[in-house]
C-alpha cells in the first residue's frame, strides 16, 4: 500500500496526506488478507493477488471515509482516530475517498485478468452493491425493523464487497469456475456474518476496544440484526453464517484452514 499510494510530497500535499491518513490509522485489513488467502485456497501461489488485494483495501477506506461524513453516519472516531473530514475538512475527505476509489481500479487496470478483476469490484461497490446498500441503510434509519430489508442492507452495504475479495482471489489464482464459485459462497456468508458481528459490537463493546463510536446504530435508528432480533439471537445467527461459509470450502485445491479461521475470528472479534 506503501508503494500504490503518491507520496505527501507529491501536490496535491494535502490531499495525498489525507488519503494517507486514513489508510494508515489502523484497520483489520481483512479484506485483502481474504483476498490473499482464497488466491491461495484456489492453488495459487503467495502473492499473486496482491494488486486487487490492495486495490480492495484502497476501495473498502474510501467508504469507511465517506460512511463518516456528517451526511451520512456522522461520526468522529474510526479506527482509533479523528475521522477524515474531523482532520482534513468535509471537502476533503470527500475528495481523499474519490481518489481512494479511483486508485483502487487504476490498480487492477495493471492487474493480470485486470477485466474481470474490475468488472467483480464495480459490480460489488456501485448501486448494486455498497452504495445500494448505503442508500438503503440511510432510508430505513427510524423506521421499524424488517428482515428482508435488514439482509438486502447487510448484503449490499458489506457482504458483496467482502464476497468479491474471495471471488478476486481465485480469479487472480487463475481458478476455475467451480473455485471462483465456492469462494463466492464463502466469502457471502462470511461477509454477513461479518456485518452482523459489526452490529452486535455495536451494541455491547466500548470506543477503545473497537477505535469507533458505540451505541451509535440505537441511537440513529439503524435497521440492524440486533434491533430486528436481539443480541442473543444475533449471535446465533452469526454462528450459523460462518458454519455455512467453512462447509462451502470444501474440495478447494489449496490450503483452507486459513479461510475457516478468519470465518472464526470475525465473530469471535472484540474490534
Ligand atoms: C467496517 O469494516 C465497516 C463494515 C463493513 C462493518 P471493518 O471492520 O473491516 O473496518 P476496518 O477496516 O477494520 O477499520
Ligand atoms: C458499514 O456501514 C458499511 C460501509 C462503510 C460501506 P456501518 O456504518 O454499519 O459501519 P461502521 O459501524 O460505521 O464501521
Ligand atoms: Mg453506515
Ligand atoms: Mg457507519
Amino acid at each position: 500500500m506503501e508503494r500504490h499510494l503518491p507520496p505527501a510530497t507529491v501536490r496535491p500535499s494535502r490531499l495525498h496526506e489525507a488519503m494517507r491518513y486514513s489508510i494508515f490509522c489502523g484497520g483489520k485489513r481483512i479484506r485483502p488478507i481474504l483476498c490473499l488467502a482464497a488466491a491461495e485456497a484456489a492453488g495459487g501461489s503467495d502473492g499473486t493477488a496482491m494488486l486487487p488485494a490492495v486495490a480492495l483495501e484502497f476501495l473498502h477506506t474510501y467508504t469507511l471515509i465517506h460512511d463518516d461524513l456528517p451526511a451520512m453516519d456522522n461520526d468522529d472516531l474510526r479506527r482509533g482516530k479523528p475521522t477524515s473530514h474531523k482532520v482534513y475538512g468535509e471537502a476533503n475527505a470527500i475528495l481523499a475517498g474519490d481518489s481512494l476509489l479511483t486508485l483502487a481500479f487504476e490498480l487492477l487496470a495493471q492487474a493480470k485478468e485486470s477485466g474481470r478483476l474490475a468488472l467483480e469490484l464495480a459490480a460489488a461497490a456501485g448501486s448494486r452493491g455498497v452504495v445500494g446498500g448505503q442508500f438503503e441503510d440511510l432510508v430505513s434509519e427510524g423506521l421499524q425493523p424488517d428482515a428482508a430489508q435488514v439482509q438486502f442492507i447487510h448484503i449490499h452495504k458489506t457482504a458483496k464487497l467482502i464476497q468479491a475479495a474471495c471471488r478476486m482471489g481465485a480469479i487472480a489464482a487463475g481458478a476455475g469456475g467451480p473455485a471462483i464459485d465456492a469462494l463466492g459462497r464463502y466469502g457471502l456468508n462470511v461477509g454477513l456474518a461479518f456485518q452482523v458481528a459489526d452490529d452486535i459490537l455495536n451494541a455491547t463493546s466500548s470506543p477503545e476496544a473497537l477505535g469507533k463510536a458505540v451505541g451509535s446504530d440505537a441511537a440513529r435508528g439503524k435497521m440492524t440484526y440486533v434491533a430486528l432480533y436481539g443480541i442473543e439471537r444475533a449471535r446465533r445467527e452469526a454462528d450459523k453464517l460462518v458454519a455455512d461459509a467453512i462447509a462451502a470450502l470444501q474440495g478447494l485445491p489449496g490450503p483452507v484452514e486459513p479461510l475457516a479461521a478468519i470465518a472464526r475470528f470475525i465473530v469471535e472479534r472484540k474490534s
